[in-house]
């Protein structure tokens, strides 16, 4: 035989393999000790040296061949006996992810105040000093800068730096709308803190703006109860404080009052009765002003609060550097 008409035979063979024994003859006949391979090679030893050496070559050509087919032939047996598929055998469960707790309570509080006429809007969270300070009333060496924390900015090369409120948007979108304006700005916001179960580098900051003809502090009062009224799910008591934010005038620290002892004290109030919740004020004229409207004809109110806080409370959550830690176990309980 020569070796041509053994490829022939011996592909046709391997074609019409369908199942396992037929799979081990073929290796036995061609591949074997006895096989038609080794034959061939006794069947040439008595040849001259020169035709010897040609011929074994082209023998050892043909054996790596078929050798290499019928791997491959083996391989796709092996993986039709282990991929038989078995319908009776119940389906393998899908782990489902959940929302973050932080997502979920944004997505909430964003769902109140788009009851209330409120469009969610985004800003940069890489801002300029502009934005983020200088329009909103507290150009540079302003007391308030470190005294709310604002000093504790990140600056990035080119002059920028991380948004370290999410007041920053304010003016954006004054320059960017008509009246009325009825925004609210969820998103991260960092500061160089030095990190302990209360404080982070980076949390979440829900900005809320209104600019209209006739806004008073009542409207602002009653949108802040009706929202957190819905948010808590109860009825609530609000005062507000007078305190001191350079981009409103007045100003005003909005608390609640506890309702883990409905105001008689305890620990969660620091035995005050009330928790303090948001910052808020009227909008001060001279960001009217940066945002390219007349303050004469134009007022508004606005307001910022954290969104870690409540969700902590919400949770029980005792370390804010949980929503970070991408701990799954801490994750999957919600
Ligand atoms: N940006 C303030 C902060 O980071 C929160 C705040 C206070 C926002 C008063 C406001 C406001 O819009 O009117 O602490």
């Amino acid at each position: 035989m020569d070796i041509e008409s053994i490829r022939k035979e011996a592909l046709d063979n391997l074609k019409q393999i369908k199942n396992k024994e037929d799979l081990d003859l073929f290796k036995k006949d061609y591949l074997g000790k006895k096989g038609k391979i080794r034959e061939f090679f006794s069947s040439i030893k008595d040849l001259p040296i020169e035709e010897k050496k040609t011929l074994g070559q082209k023998i050892n050509q043909l054996a790596s061949e078929i050798e290499e087919i019928f791997l491959l032939k083996e391989k796709n047996f092996n993986k039709e006996e282990k991929e038989e598929i078995d319908l009776t055998l119940p389906a393998k469960p899908t782990e489902l992810g959940s929302l973050h707790p932080i997502t979920q309570v944004k997505r909430e509080m964003e769902r109140i105040f788009q009851l209330m006429g409120f469009s969610v809007v985004e800003g940069p969270e890489i801002e300029d000093e502009w934005y983020n300070f200088d329009a909103l009333n507290i150009p540079e060496g302003h007391p308030a800068r470190d005294a709310l924390s604002l000093g504790k900015t990140f600056y990035l090369k080119g002059g920028n730096l991380l948004r370290t409120q999410t007041s920053s948007a304010q003016v954006r979108y004054i320059e960017k709308m008509k009246p009325p304006i009825r925004i609210i700005v969820p998103g991260k916001v960092y500061r160089y803190e030095k990190t302990d179960a209360s404080h982070e580098t980076n949390f979440f900051h829900l900005e809320g703006l209104l600019v209209d003809e006739n806004v008073s502090v009542a409207n602002l009062k009653a949108v802040l109860k009706k929202f957190l009224e819905e948010f808590f799910k109860r009825e609530v008591d609000i005062r507000l404080r007078p305190s001191y934010f350079p981009f409103t005038e007045p100003s005003f620290e909005v608390d609640m009052l506890c309702t883990v002892c409905d105001g008689k004290g305890c620990s969660a109030c620091k035995r005050t009765g009330w928790v303090e919740i948001l910052g808020s004020g009227i909008v001060h004229p001279n960001v009217i002003k940066n945002g390219g409207l007349d303050p004469k004809k134009y007022k508004g109110f606005a307001f910022g609060l954290s969104i870690d806080r409540p969700t902590m409370m919400n949770y029980k959550i005792n370390d804010i550097r949980l929503f970070h830690s991408g701990n799954l176990n801490f994750l999957k309980q919600f």
